[in-house]
């Protein structure tokens, strides 16, 4: 049995473990990262695509923004569409805010970029990994690597192993609650090195279902349609793909798709789930280990990071400032703000998605609620506000 100790264990280095290293490390405290996966599965993972201005100035104070600048695309709104007609939310003028449209490839592969520069000890593709002595004051991490036993003895641990990972079920079961909505319908999406058939994303709700125009770059496009939960991509070839994505615009946005090769396909469960709480001794819960909202208001990775600059700036007062009090209110803290986000992307995929379930009424309603949308600017700014992310407490 090998043996190490370190003031934080991370387990999990998707960008919520990663970050958090990048801020303690900047803030002197030492961190071990421990990841299932190697580097380059992680970033490789295709997933979220866009970034709120919180997210970005984290990123900066980590000291990992320089590329997302150089690269990155500022957007100063977003088009919902309804059966073929539009409307533009404006967030710039809304809230005086923008997004900024930049891969979660990219953002994972500066933030390794910048650990492994600085030395970071990593545990790579680690199995059996079983975080115990929770309510102690020197909790553990034991994991096999490389064919052999390994203890991490730490202050804290913190679990940022995402939705399949072991941390969530490390807290006790009478302890642990778990709130959960399925959806009865996925997201098939594309890559295509096409430039995008719309500078701005279009969200759309079609009576033959949601589709969604996005990109990576002013060269590289991603785009979605909701599918069967039991389709497989391979019923997707590319060009049934872009005949019902190019539907689901309608003509005026089809007319200018570009379409090519796709160079990845995959399928995308949407499910909304809140585990309780986020804090258990001194093992502490961050991004989709805790949470996972569905992707219609492209809220997933931002909510994780958000977890995380609350975290850092808990653990940092600790250590700095030998104050504790943020660490107690971590869990409360983070899940007031959580349920917030879940209540936006819950409510955004209800309007924007044909639900098999749902009677000519409640059609209605979500023709209504677009309605509305188009004619109260004060309904549109509260998407935007939404949009472009909350507050952190
Ligand atoms: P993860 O990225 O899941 O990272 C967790 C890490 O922990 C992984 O590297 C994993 O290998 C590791 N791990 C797991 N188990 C263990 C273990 N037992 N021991 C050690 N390590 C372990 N969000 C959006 O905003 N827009 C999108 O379009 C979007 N698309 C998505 C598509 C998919 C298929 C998925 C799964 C998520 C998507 N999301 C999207 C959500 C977004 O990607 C996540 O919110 C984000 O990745 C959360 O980061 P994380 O670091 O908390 O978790
Ligand atoms: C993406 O580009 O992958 C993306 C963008 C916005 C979303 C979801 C996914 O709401």
């Amino acid at each position: 049995m090998k043996t190490l100790k370190t003031q934080v264990c991370i387990i999990g280095s998707g960008p919520s473990g990663l970050l958090l290293s990048q801020l303690l490390a900047n803030a002197g405290i030492d961190t071990v990262v421990l990841d299932r996966k190697d580097r380059a599965y992680i970033e490789g993972r295709i997933r979220a695509g866009v970034l709120e201005q919180g997210t970005v100035k984290a990123l900066e104070e980590a000291g990992v923004a320089e590329r997302l600048h150089r690269e990155g695309l500022a957007h100063d709104g977003f088009e919902l569409a309804f059966d073929g007609d539009r409307h533009r939310i404006d967030i710039k003028a809304l809230t005086g805010k923008t997004v900024t449209v930049y891969g979660q490839t990219e953002v994972t592969k500066d933030l390794f970029e910048k650990r492994i520069a600085e030395a970071q000890r990593f545990f790579f593709n680690v199995s059996e990994v079983a975080p115990y002595d929770l309510k102690s004051d020197q909790p553990c991490v034991r994991f096999r690597h490389e064919n052999e036993d390994w203890t991490i003895s730490c202050d804290y641990i913190a679990g940022c192993d995402g939705f399949h990972g072991v941390s969530r079920n490390a807290i006790p079961s009478e302890v642990l609650r778990t709130f959960e909505r399925v959806y009865p319908f996925g997201w098939l999406g594309i890559l295509v090195d096409k430039p995008p058939v719309s500078p701005e994303l279009i969200y759309a709700n079609h009576e033959r279902g949601f589709a969604l125009a996005s990109m990576r770059s002013e060269t590289r496009s991603r785009y979605y349609v909701q599918c069967d939960l039991r389709d497989d991509p391979a019923d997707w070839p590319d060009e049934r793909f872009y005949e019902e994505f190019a539907r689901r615009l309608g003509p005026d946005v089809a007319r200018t798709l570009e379409t090519g090769p796709s160079f990845e396909k995959s399928i995308a469960p949407l499910r909304s789930f809140v585990a309780e709480p986020m804090r258990y001794g001194n093992l502490f819960l961050a991004g989709d280990a805790a949470h996972i909202v569905p992707p219609t208001g492209a809220k997933g990775l931002n909510l994780a990071l958000a977890d995380i600059r609350i975290l850092a700036r808990a653990l940092i007062a600790h250590y700095r400032d030998g104050i504790d009090a943020h660490i107690d209110a971590y869990s409360e803290t983070v899940l007031r703000r959580v349920w917030k986000v879940e209540r936006f992307s819950w409510q955004l995929s209800l309007l924007m998605h044909q639900f098999p379930e749902n009677s000519p009424f409640e059609k209605r309603m979500q023709r209504a609620e677009f309605d509305h949308l188009q004619s109260s600017e004060t309904a549109s700014r509260a998407v935007a506000e939404n949009y472009v992310g909350l507050p952190l407490e």
